[in-house]
């Protein structure tokens, strides 16, 4: 099939190109062939960047490649989705699943930029934060700034904690932060594995290490590893200190610049869908992946059977009931899920009931509650929620900044969201918001892997043109990182297929891509 002029390419690539993997896959004109067929099972965070990136090196180097995206649900995101309140179009979004990204999450915050859309700060008006270990309140404060910085200024927080606490633990944060930036520099590394990225970067002894351990042996005290990062990392992932690794930890201290989408962070996934030119099959479900022949699988849907060259599956592997070649499967250690409650509710009480906390009658009740039962844990206890956050206002969507919705009532509404181990009952939240609750609604998700310490990784390339995007989660699960683990696997896919890359074989602007250019983001300015 191969025509006369191959020969002389490859002589030609073999002498300029030392750094050529594979010489006998470049493509011939690319007139000549049909397209190499390229499909992506999942259109949340990783799927969708997954296409991005896949377009930039066709648009770059005139790849000639058509992209089809699987989707079982009606809409692109995933874990990253909204609501609206009510079921009412008219209000404004609320985020269901993921919603927060920070400054350094670079691919979100270019990406936001690029395709205009407006993102509000966390910083701006946090209310007032208590942390509750069920009994008490160990700690409130009139209001947050929703960085670690923002307790070093806080009297109460000096005292409580001392103020070595809260600076050491904010340069241990610096320290990976300062690190995990080089992933979007001119020189990040390529990982074929898991490993290879933990030792790049650095994070074996954070990743092996527990929580707990790693900030104790820091010298961080333990009452503000047990309480305040304790109550970190059960908001972002709902498990204790004590039984996640360090990385993720630290991760779930990183909160500087700590933004949303307006209307809803899956914008950014559709910008990335919509400007990839990918086709988007919606609810579509994919139940079986199978080997053509050495060169193509088959993608088995409830719409029928297609054949590709390459299949990226961006969805986790164990919930997605997909079935994989024969061996494959095997190669993906068991990976148990945390199960989150979320619910969303709106309520004309500007604050939940002080009775539920065991405080007088219009006592302070702050508006952004973290659960921890703090140093005098026990193993497995259990809270009845991990954190109750007083959002927003209740408004109509394009509704001017601080104009709230007067509905018949005529009262403001609030809405507020619970995150918690077990669904909550009617009951319970008429008793914390003192029967004043309109719209709830109620969500079970299966949020993040249980980040457990050592954690036994999948590989990133499963076979010859099988990536896996959702190895990267045992190790971190955000919108950010996977888009990095898209990033990694499209560029895995593309020295594989096409001897080419996101960026390679173009010349990276060396003007612009010096390390020390913080706006240089490798993948968009390559
Ligand atoms: C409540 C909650 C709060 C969170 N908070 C944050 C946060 O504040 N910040 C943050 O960065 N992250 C947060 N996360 C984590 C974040 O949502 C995830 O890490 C990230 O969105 C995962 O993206 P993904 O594309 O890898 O997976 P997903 O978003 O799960 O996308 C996978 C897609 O594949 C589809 N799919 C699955 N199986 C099939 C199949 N067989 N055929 C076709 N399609 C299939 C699914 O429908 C889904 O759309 C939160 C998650 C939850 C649930
Ligand atoms: C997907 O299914 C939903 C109903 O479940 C429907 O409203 C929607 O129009 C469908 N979308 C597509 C693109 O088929
Ligand atoms: C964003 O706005 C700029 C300037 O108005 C425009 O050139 C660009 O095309 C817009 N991008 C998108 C994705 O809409
Ligand atoms: C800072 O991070 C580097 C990895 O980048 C690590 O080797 C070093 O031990 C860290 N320092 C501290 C004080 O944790
Ligand atoms: C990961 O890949 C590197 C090559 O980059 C290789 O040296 C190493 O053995 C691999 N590790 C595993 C666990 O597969
Ligand atoms: C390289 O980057 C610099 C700085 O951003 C820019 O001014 C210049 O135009 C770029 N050069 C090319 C060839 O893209």
């Amino acid at each position: 099939m191969r025509s006369a002029i191959v020969p002389t390419l490859l002589a030609l690539v073999a002498s300029t190109s030392a750094a050529t993997e594979h010489p006998f896959q470049v493509p011939t004109e690319p007139a000549a062939r049909a397209p190499s067929r390229i499909a992506i099972i999942g259109a949340g965070a990783g799927g969708s960047s997954a296409a991005f990136w896949l377009a930039k090196a066709k648009e770059r180097h005139g790849l000639n490649i058509e992209v089809d995206i699987y989707e079982k649900d009606s809409f692109i995101g995933g874990r990253s989705t909204t609501v609206h309140p009510y079921g009412d179009s008219s209000f404004e979004a609320i985020e269901l699943g993921a919603s927060i990204f920070v400054d350094i999450n670079k691919n979100m915050w270019r990406a936001s930029d690029e395709f205009n859309l407006t993102r509000y700060y966390l910083g701006d008006d946090m209310s007032s934060l208590g942390l509750w270990d069920g009994k008490d309140f160990l700690f409130t404060t009139g209001s947050w700034r929703g960085t670690l910085g923002g307790w070093v200024d806080n009297i109460k927080a000096l005292w409580r904690y001392g103020y070595y606490a809260p600076t050491n633990t904010d340069k241990l944060v610096k320290n990976i932060t300062d690190n995990y930036v080089n992933i979007y520099g001119p020189d990040t590394p390529i990982w074929p594995n898991m490993s290879d990225v933990v030792n790049a970067f650095d994070w074996g002894t954070a990743v092996s290490q527990l929580g707990s351990e790693y900030f104790l042996s820091r010298g961080i005290s333990e009452r503000f590893t047990y309480e305040l990062i304790d109550a970190a990392t059960r908001v972002n992932y709902a498990q204790p200190v004590e039984t996640l690794h360090g990385l993720a930890t630290l991760c779930s201290l990183a909160t500087g610049g700590a933004a949303g989408i307006e209307r809803g962070n899956w914008r950014v996934f559709e910008n990335f869908v919509q400007l990839s030119g990918a086709k988007l099959l919606l609810n579509t479900t994919v139940s079986a992946i199978d080997r053509e022949s050495s060169a193509k699988f088959t993608v088995t849907s409830d719409r029928g059977t297609a054949s590709y060259s390459s299949v990226i599956l961006a969805a986790p592997f164990h919930t997605a009931s997909i079935s994989l070649p024969s061996g494959l499967a095997d190669l993906i250690p068991q990976q148990p899920y945390m199960t989150l409650h979320v619910t969303l509710l709106s309520t004309t009480a500007p604050a939940p009931n002080p009775a539920y906390f065991g405080l007088a009658p219009g006592a302070h009740v702050p508006g952004n509650i973290y659960s921890t039962p703090g140093v005098a844990r026990k193993l497995g206890d259990t809270l009845e929620f991990n954190s109750i956050s007083f959002l927003t206002k209740l408004r109509k969507e394009g509704a001017e900044k601080g104009t709230a919705y007067v509905g018949e009532s005529g009262k403001e509404e609030w809405i507020v969201k619970v995150f918690s181990p077990k669904a909550v009952s009617d009951e319970w939240l008429a008793d914390l918001f003192m029967g004043q609750v309109g719209w709830v609604l109620r969500k079970e998700f299966q949020p993040y892997p249980a980040l457990k310490p050592s954690p036994s990784f999948p590989p990133v390339r499963l076979d010859r043109g099988l990536f896996y995007v959702n190895a990267f989660e045992p190790l971190l699960s955000t919108m950010e990182t996977e888009t990095i683990a898209a990033r990694n696997v499209v560029d895995l896919l593309l020295h594989e297929e096409f001897d080419s890359g996101i960026c390679y074989p173009a010349k990276v602007n060396e003007t612009h891509a010096r390390a020390s250019d913080p706006s240089f983001v490798y993948g968009w300015d390559c």
